[in-house]
């Protein structure tokens, strides 16, 4: 019988978005233009927060923490993206994110983002939520990135 090492809650789980590079989506290089990218990386990254908290309408970001672009992505090209939450704060959700290009296993592109809980008048609270030390220890790596770039704020 296989042994069930760690689970991942479904609200904790990688939340994936592909995207084909068409030429509306370029720049005068001809390569992706880092607008776009930088779009579909915090939406990806926004729909991983929301997951996680639950209310999607409760969310904000309040810091992209950088995007690192280390190989051109061209017209046709599939641009796929992962996301995870990485550190949870009081009223912070950290969430680390990478993009893959085509079939290739090497990340090209990496990016963080902080996002925080809001009422419906803009005000943060504390959304009372932690992540399982399981998902931790499984996710460690991410974890501390995250944890990292939540202390140097
Ligand atoms: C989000 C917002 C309500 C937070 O304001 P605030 O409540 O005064 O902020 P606080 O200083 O109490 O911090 C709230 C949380 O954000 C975290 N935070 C603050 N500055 C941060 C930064 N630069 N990077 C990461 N996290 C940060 C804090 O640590 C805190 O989280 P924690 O409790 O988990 O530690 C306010 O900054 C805002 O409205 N920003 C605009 C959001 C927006 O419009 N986003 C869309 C951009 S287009």
């Amino acid at each position: 019988m296989n042994k069930i090492l760690s689970s991942t809650p479904a609200n904790l789980r990688l939340t994936k978005t592909a995207h084909l590079v068409k030429y509306s989506d370029l720049n005068h290089h001809g390569t992706l233009f880092a607008g776009k990218m930088s779009e579909w990386l915090v939406e990806t990254s926004f729909i991983a927060a929301a997951r996680f908290l639950g209310r999607p309408e409760d969310i904000v970001c309040i810091q992209v923490h950088g995007i690192k672009f280390t190989k051109p992505a061209r017209r046709g090209d599939l641009v796929e993206i992962q996301t995870q939450v990485g550190h949870v704060g009081k009223k912070s959700i950290t969430v680390i994110a990478k993009a893959y290009l085509n079939t290739n296993v090497e990340v090209v592109i990496d990016c963080s983002a902080t996002f925080v809980s809001v009422d419906q008048n803009g005000h943060s609270y504390e959304h009372g939520l932690k992540l399982p030390q399981d998902y931790i220890d499984s996710h460690s790596d991410i974890c501390e990135k995250a944890e990292r770039i939540y202390n140097k704020k």
